[in-house]
C-alpha cells in the first residue's frame, strides 16, 4: 500500500480551504494537526477534520516539532512566512509554503543561507504553474511553436478592491503584515510566470501606485491609511534577451481572477489565460503572409496538480517546473527590485545578490 503523508496545516483561513480540497483531490495526504492564532478558526477546522484538542496548536512551532507530522503546509498572512520557513528548516521538516516567499527581501536572505546548510524538500505556492493553459504555453514555446520569443505581456487583475465594493481595511493593506500590496500578492505570481516561461530577470523599471489611499476600519468605520500599492506596473528585460511588460491591480472592476500571458515570437503569438484555463490561442504564419488563429485544447499531460508534485518531492524526487525554494527566493529578489526601482525612479539590475539559480544546485 502506498504511504500516506501526515500534514500539519498552519493558517486556517480562506486559502487553507483550497489546500484541504486539493489534498483530498490527490489523496495520499491527511491533515493530522492544525495551527492558527484565531481560537475560533482552530476549533472550527479542527472539529471539521475530527482532530483532538492535542492536535490543535496556537503555536506553529509546536506543530512543526510534532513527531506525528511528516510535512507542513503553510497558509498564513505574509508576516509569518519567514518564521515558519525558518522553523521548518531548523526542524528538518519538508514544507509547501504559500507565496509571497517573505514580506521583504531582507527576510529571505538568511533563509537562503540556512537552506544551503540544511536543505529540506520545499515547495512554494506558485499555483499558476499548474494552470493547464500556462503549462501548455510553456511547452509550445519551448518546442519552437512561435520561433524565438522576443516580447511578452503578463497581467494579473482582480476586482475585489474596487471602489464600488467599498472594501474595508484588511491585513492585505497593512504594510507591517503584507510587505507590499497587489505587487507581493498578485505580482509575485506574474514574476513567477515570467521566470517559469522565460528564465531569469536581468533588469527592470517599475512604478507602484495606491489608487485608494484610505479604507474604513471594519469595526470602527474610521478611515485608515493604506501604506501599500494597489496598482503595480513594470517593464523588464530577461536574461534570454526577451522583453516584457507587467501590470497588476486588485481594483479592476469586473475582473474576478484574470491572470493572462501573451507571448510574441518571431513566427507567431500565444495567448493563455485563467479565464479559459484548458485552452491556448496560437496565431502563426501558415503560408507566406497568411496568419492562422487556432484555439488549441490543452492535452492531459499538461494537467498536473500542485499536490501531485508535492507528493513527488516528499517521495524523494522532483518534477519539471516544480516551484522550489530558490524560486521563492529569486521571486522575492525581483519583488524587491520592483520596489527599489519605484523608490529610486531608476532601472534596477538583477540579481541583487549572488549568482542566478542556474549557477546553484536546486
Ligand atoms: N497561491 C495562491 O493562489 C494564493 C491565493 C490566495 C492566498 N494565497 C496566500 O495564502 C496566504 C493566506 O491567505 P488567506 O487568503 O488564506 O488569508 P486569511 O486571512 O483568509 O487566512 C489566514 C489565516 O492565518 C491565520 N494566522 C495568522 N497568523 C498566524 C500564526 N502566527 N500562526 C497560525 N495561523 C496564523 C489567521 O488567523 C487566518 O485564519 C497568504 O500568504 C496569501 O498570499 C495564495
Amino acid at each position: 500500500m502506498k504511504r500516506e503523508y501526515r500534514i500539519g496545516l498552519i493558517g486556517l483561513g480562506g486559502m487553507a480551504r483550497e489546500h484541504i480540497h486539493w489534498m483530498d483531490a490527490v489523496g495520499r495526504f491527511r491533515v493530522v494537526a492544525v495551527s492558527d492564532v484565531d481560537a475560533e478558526a482552530l476549533a472550527n477546522v479542527g472539529g471539521r477534520l475530527g482532530l483532538g484538542e492535542e492536535k490543535r496548536y496556537s503555536d506553529f512551532v509546536r506543530l512543526i516539532d510534532d513527531p506525528d507530522v511528516d510535512a507542513i503546509v503553510s497558509v498564513t498572512p505574509n508576516h509569518v512566512h519567514a518564521d515558519i520557513v525558518r522553523a521548518c528548516l531548523l526542524a528538518g521538516k519538508p514544507f509547501l509554503a504559500e507565496k509571497p516567499f517573505t514580506r521583504v527581501f531582507e527576510e529571505a536572505v538568511p533563509l537562503l543561507e540556512l537552506y544551503e546548510r540544511r536543505p529540506v524538500p520545499a515547495m512554494i505556492g506558485f499555483t499558476y504553474r499548474y494552470t493547464p493553459a500556462f503549462r501548455y504555453a510553456r511547452e509550445l514555446v519551448r518546442g519552437g511553436a512561435i520561433g524565438a520569443v522576443r516580447s511578452f505581456s503578463i497581467q494579473y487583475l482582480q476586482g475585489w478592491g474596487s471602489a464600488i465594493y467599498d472594501t474595508p481595511y484588511l491585513w492585505r493593506y497593512n504594510k507591517e503584515i503584507t510587505g507590499t500590496g497587489a505587487l507581493g500578492d498578485l505580482g509575485s505570481h506574474m514574476i513567477d510566470m515570467a521566470r517559469y516561461l522565460f528564465g531569469e530577470f536581468e533588469e527592470l523599471t517599475a512604478m507602484l501606485h495606491t489608487i485608494i489611499p484610505e479604507r474604513r476600519d471594519p469595526s470602527s468605520g474610521k478611515p485608515v491609511r493604506v501604506e501599500v500599492d494597489d496598482f503595480a506596473s513594470f517593464g523588464a528585460r530577461m536574461a534570454d534577451g526577451s522583453v516584457g511588460v507587467f501590470q497588476t491591480t486588485r481594483n479592476a472592476v469586473g475582473s474576478g481572477n484574470q491572470h493572462e500571458v501573451s507571448i510574441y515570437g518571431d513566427r507567431g503569438t500565444i495567448h493563455a489565460s485563467t479565464l479559459d484555463p484548458d485552452r491556448v490561442v496560437r496565431i502563426r504564419e501558415e503560408a507566406p503572409g497568411q496568419l492562422a488563429r487556432t484555439t488549441l485544447e490543452v492535452p492531459n499531460r499538461c494537467k498536473t496538480k500542485q499536490y501531485e508534485d508535492f507528493l513527488a518531492l516528499l517521495e524523494g524526487g522532483t518534477a519539471d517546473g516544480l516551484p522550489g525554494f530558490l524560486d521563492g527566493f529569486r521571486n522575492q529578489e525581483v519583488l524587491d527590485a520592483v520596489v527599489r526601482s519605484h523608490v529610486t525612479k531608476r532601472a534596477v539590475r538583477l540579481p541583487l545578490l549572488g549568482r542566478h539559480e542556474a549557477d546553484r544546485q536546486q
